[in-house]
């Protein structure tokens, strides 16, 4: 097998690097990759459901292809990732969307290859989308493609048991299981010797990794081991879930020189009526007193958080109290978003609030944070961060950029062949979210 392959990929960092693992199989059977879609023999779609603007901006793109599969009639079209395993979802697809060829599920990536053999010598098409109970072992063994150097995604946990009641990922992604502490340990390990200067550990709720496993271990103790491992690295991990972080989880942090003070940490909303509707299972006290014991153990932390408004069931006096945490917490950053219903969901059974509601509601606390970020972003002024640089600044010739260790973005001179490297840089100006500094 040999040709050429583009993979568009939406959604989250999970989502990322399961593109990796994907270009991993395809660069395995002799596959390259290819920044030009109209010469690709393979389009590779990793979907996202999480909201519908997810869903329908990949349907659209699904749609681009049928022009192109007239062009090419040679061209194999591969849709993979959460959209395709929510109830009814892969068969629509395939009555809608008759040119694509394969269809997977989110715990299929090793199917790929099988897929494509049958396609390419019977032209047979695939829709394969059950949770096969041997899916970590079959994942274990996937040849990952890393494309997000300097940083090394790392899953340590997949699935989520949470069930929150506006969410589809618990649908789409199965119960947690959790990677064996050795497995991780050694990928670790061979992302530092292969020269990845950060290594950022993922999964859907990070804290109950090992939950599963009956050998003890624990997101903590997996902090610990991989702190131990040498070598100059940078660790961050995502998603944490304000019920489940505990203190020693923020102890190793603060202890550590290579675990960076930088936790991301949903809230969601701010009213307990809310909360509770959502099942989130913690208080806007316990949440807020959270913040502060971060805060009081590790002073320079970069907290981030994601808030959703429209909730069903919140009224402006709910989303006043969302308001109110944001102010009370001043997060570094907080991702907004609309509550998207989700077919499936116990949410997406509610009566639904107006959208005139929710848009107002989302540019309120767009402006808020934003207002925060920027005063945030002043204190940085006249200090020096270590930055690792990750990449060159697009928006600006001659610049690069890269983030301090509590997750700031800093942009500053310098040439690409730093990209990779540690460098101290003094913070000049800043610009609401952007800060801007030189090299000392
Ligand atoms: N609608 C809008 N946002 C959602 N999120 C999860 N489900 C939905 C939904 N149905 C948001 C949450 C989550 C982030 C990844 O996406 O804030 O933390
Ligand atoms: Fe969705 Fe809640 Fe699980 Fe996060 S913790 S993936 S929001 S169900």
């Amino acid at each position: 097998m040999h040709g050429n392959y583009f993979i568009h990929t939406y959604g989250c960092q999970m989502n990322l690097h399961e593109s990796e693992k994907v270009a991993g199989v395809l660069n395995s059977l002799g596959y390259a990759a290819t920044a030009d879609e109209e010469k690709a023999d393979i389009i590779v779609f990793n979907t996202c459901c999480i909201r519908d603007t997810a869903e329908k901006r990949a349907l659209g793109n699904i749609g681009v292809t049928k022009r192109l599969k007239k062009q090419n009639k040679n061209l194999i079209i591969v849709v993979l990732g959460c959209m395709t395993q929510q109830d009814g979802v892969a068969e629509t697809i395939r009555q809608k969307y008759p040119y694509v060829d394969i269809i997977l599920g989110t715990r299929n990536i090793d199917s790929l290859k099988d897929a494509l053999k049958e396609k390419l010598e019977d032209g047979k098409k695939t829709l394969f989308n059950s949770f096969n109970d041997d899916y970590l072992v079959k994942d274990e063994k996937l040849p990952i493609f890393r494309d997000s150097f300097p940083n090394a995604w790392v899953n340590i946990i997949y699935g989520c048991n949470n069930f929150c009641t506006y969410c589809i990922v618990p649908y789409v992604r199965g119960r947690e299981i959790s990677r064996k502490q050795c497995d991780v340990i050694d990928e670790v390990k061979k992302c530092v010797d292969d020269g990845f200067k950060e290594i950022t550990l993922l999964g859907q709720n990070v804290n109950s990794y090992g939950n599963d496993l009956s050998d003890g271990t624990s997101f903590a103790s997996l902090l610990e081991q991989i702190d131990k491992i040498e070598g100059k690295f940078r660790v961050r991990f995502m998603t944490s879930h304000p019920k489940d972080l505990t203190q020693d989880v923020v102890d190793i942090i603060a202890g550590s020189d290579k675990i960076c003070n930088n936790i991301h940490l949903p809230v969601q909303a701010g009213s307990d009526k809310v909360l509770k509707d959502m099942n989130r299972k913690y208080t806007r006290e316990k949440y807020i007193s959270l913040v502060e014991m971060i805060k009081n153990k590790i002073p320079n932390a970069g907290i981030t958080t994601d808030i959703m408004v429209g909730f069903p069931t919140e009224t402006d006096e709910d989303f006043l109290q969302t308001v109110d945490l944001v102010k009370q917490c001043r997060f570094s950053n907080a991702f907004t978003f609309v509550y998207s219903p989700r077919k499936g969901t116990l949410a997406a059974k509610m009566p639904q609030l107006e959208y005139s509601i929710k848009q107002a509601r989302i540019m309120e606390l767009i402006k808020l944070q934003n207002s925060i970020t920027k005063e945030l972003s002043n204190g940085y002024k006249g200090k020096t961060y270590e930055i690792l640089v990750e990449d060159y600044q697009p928006k600006l010739d001659g610049y690069i950029c890269g983030r301090t260790d509590c997750g700031r973005l800093v942009s500053f001179k310098g040439d690409k062949s730093l990209i990779g490297e540690f460098v101290n840089v003094e913070i000049q100006s800043a610009k609401s979210a952007s800060l801007f500094g030189k090299i000392v």
